[in-house]
């Protein structure tokens, strides 16, 4: 048990890639908080019937009220936090669209769940996880930030902003012992991207042609780095970011 008895609040792990790291998570004897504004208690719920100690909290990670009430969640339930896992974000909902037709508005809401979002849930986070022998955060990243695809500018910024903020958290936090990483998977079939049409037919078959491993990408492809991440084998490596994608880009 790499993360036995350790506290874990995943965002936006109420499906998806964030569920599969919480389950993850839970399997290495972390004790997790699921914080999500749809299907919290409902994941929380499926972990738990599989042996996992789970909570789930109905949060919208660009409300600070929202934020705070789950740290105080945190240590109410659980009585501290050691891991931080940033994974909520808009991604599967999305269209692809030409850069002149996303809206202003539509700019703006993807720029603060993906970024302002990880910003507000880390600062709050930051009391607890200085008081933490193992402080880690995991920011889920993304290869688009890597290779620049075409058609989501908006939600390439973010994860372009997600790599820069992994560094710059990793350096100012480091003077309190708390590791920051990042994760970029490839094009992931998490069930909401397996639910939108357009996004599927983008984007599925250009990744796979572009991989080493040339097959479908799925969620627990990429457990393994979340594990590694939030536990002791990374004990000395902060700051960076690991794609994972079947080699489809090096870094
Ligand atoms: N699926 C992919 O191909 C892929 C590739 C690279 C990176 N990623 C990243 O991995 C993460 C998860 O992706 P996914 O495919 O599971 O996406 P998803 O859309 O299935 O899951 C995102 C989760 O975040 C939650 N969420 C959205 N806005 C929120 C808010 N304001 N407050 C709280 N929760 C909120 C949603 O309810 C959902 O459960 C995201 O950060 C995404 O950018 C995904």
């Amino acid at each position: 048990m790499k993360l036995d008895r350790k506290i874990a609040l995943v965002t936006g792990a109420g499906a998806g890639i964030g569920k599969a790291i919480a389950a993850a998570l839970g399997r290495e004897g972390a004790r997790i908080l699921i914080a999500d504004r749809a299907n919290a208690e409902g994941a929380a719920a499926e972990l738990a019937a599989a042996g996992i100690e789970a909570r789930g909290l109905e949060v919208d990670i660009t409300s600070e009220e929202d934020v705070a009430r789950s740290m105080a969640f945190a240590q109410t339930q659980f009585g501290g936090l050691d891991i931080v896992v940033n994974n909520a974000a808009i991604f599967s909902t999305l269209m692809p669209k030409p850069m002149e037709e996303i809206s202003a508005a539509e700019w703006r809401q993807v720029m603060d769940v993906n970024t302002l979002g990880t910003f507000l849930v880390t600062k709050a986070a930051l009391p607890l996880l200085k008081k933490s022998s193992a402080a880690r955060v995991v920011n889920l990243c993304s290869g688009v930030a890597f290779k620049g695809n075409p058609l989501y500018l908006h939600y390439v910024a973010s994860k372009g902003a997600i790599l820069s903020m992994t560094r710059a958290m990793a350096k100012e936090l480091g003077a309190h012992k708390i590791l920051v990483n990042a994760i970029a998977p490839g094009f992931t079939l998490s069930e909401n991207v397996e639910n939108n049409p357009a996004l599927m037919a983008k984007v599925r078959g250009p990744s796979i042609a572009g991989r080493s491993l040339a097959r479908d990408m799925y969620p627990e492809d990429l457990v393994g780095a979340a594990v590694f991440f939030a536990g002791p084998d990374s004990a000395f490596i902060t700051g960076q970011t690991l794609v994972i994608d079947g080699g489809s880009y090096f870094h």
